[in-house]
């Protein structure tokens, strides 16, 4: 198996904020969507946000991988501002995202999908790819190598020829989270991963995260299944109407009223 490199060892990295979001505010017209938000992520840790429908954790992720500018505020990622900057700079910077709705692409197979993230890492200029130098075929081969491992990693190397979109849902969600992997991130972005997934491919997701930090990459997770959510997640923040309204390990939130009254409250619905 080809050898990857990730980040350290997750004890080096851990307690370190990786990321901070510091007083974070973004409007759509007149829609406040997130209002002076702020927390941080220590590295080598699983921190989940989240909080109802609407309450702005998509535009978080937005804001933070670059696919929007915040209105105002800050986001310090390895010690670099890194609001407003450019979606390709900041993934190079080593964050990648995974998508609530999966985004294969079509006519290409699994493992050229994987290759897809790793090239967002590629040296080699697009002249030496287009003369086909072998600098770049070498770089190629390894992309081959390296993604072709993350799919052995993640149990789906047997799909690798398949076309992605033809795959079973769970297995198109693995392929996405292969793809994130294969750019070796430090910290990485899941939205809501378990979404659409059966219990048995859920808890397989768990021990996928949980192995993932482990190989010392952070994870900021979005997801609505509190159950995968209390059982992985080393801290949590609740968001609700754009507002950070709690911040802490799982048993405290579980715990807490303002948040209990917002779940029960959505129930309701
Ligand atoms: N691109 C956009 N244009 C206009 N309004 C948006 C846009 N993205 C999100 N919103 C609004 O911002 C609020 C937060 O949405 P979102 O971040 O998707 O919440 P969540 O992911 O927590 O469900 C919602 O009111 C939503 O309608
Ligand atoms: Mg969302």
């Amino acid at each position: 198996m080809a050898k990857i490199n990730f980040p350290a060892p997750p004890g080096r990295l851990r307690k370190m904020p990786l990321l901070s979001i510091k007083d974070l505010n973004r409007s759509f017209g007149g829609i406040q969507a997130l209002s002076d938000v702020s927390f941080k992520v220590s590295g080598g840790t699983i921190k989940a946000l989240i909080g109802p429908n609407g309450a702005g954790k998509t535009t978080l992720f937005n804001l933070i991988c670059g696919n929007l500018p915040p209105s105002s505020g800050r986001i310090i990622f390895k010690d670099q501002a890194i609001e407003g900057r450019a979606a390709h700079h900041i993934a190079r910077l080593g964050l990648a995202r995974t998508f609530q709705n999966i985004k294969l692409y079509p006519g290409l197979s699994t493992l050229e999908n994987v290759m897809l993230g790793r090239h967002s890492r590629s040296h080699t200029g697009f002249m030496a790819a287009m003369l086909n130098l072998p600098r770049a075929r070498r770089e190629e081969a390894d992309i081959k190598e390296k993604s072709y491992a993350m799919l052995q990693m993640l149990n789906i190397a047997d799909l690798a020829a398949k076309e992605a979109v033809s795959l079973a849902f769970g297995q198109q969600r693995a392929v996405e989270m292969a793809r994130a992997l294969a750019a070796e991130p430090e910290l990485l972005l899941l939205d809501e991963p378990a979404a659409g997934l059966n219990i048995y491919e859920t808890a397989e997701l768990a021990d996928l995260i949980t192995q993932v930090r482990e190989m010392g990459i952070t994870i900021l997770l979005v997801e609505h299944d509190m159950s995968l959510v209390m059982k992985i997640s080393d801290e949590i923040v609740v968001l609700n109407f754009g507002r950070k309204i709690a911040e802490g390990v799982p048993a405290a939130i579980q715990n807490n009223q303002e948040v209990i009254k917002i779940y029960l409250g959505s129930e309701d619905d």
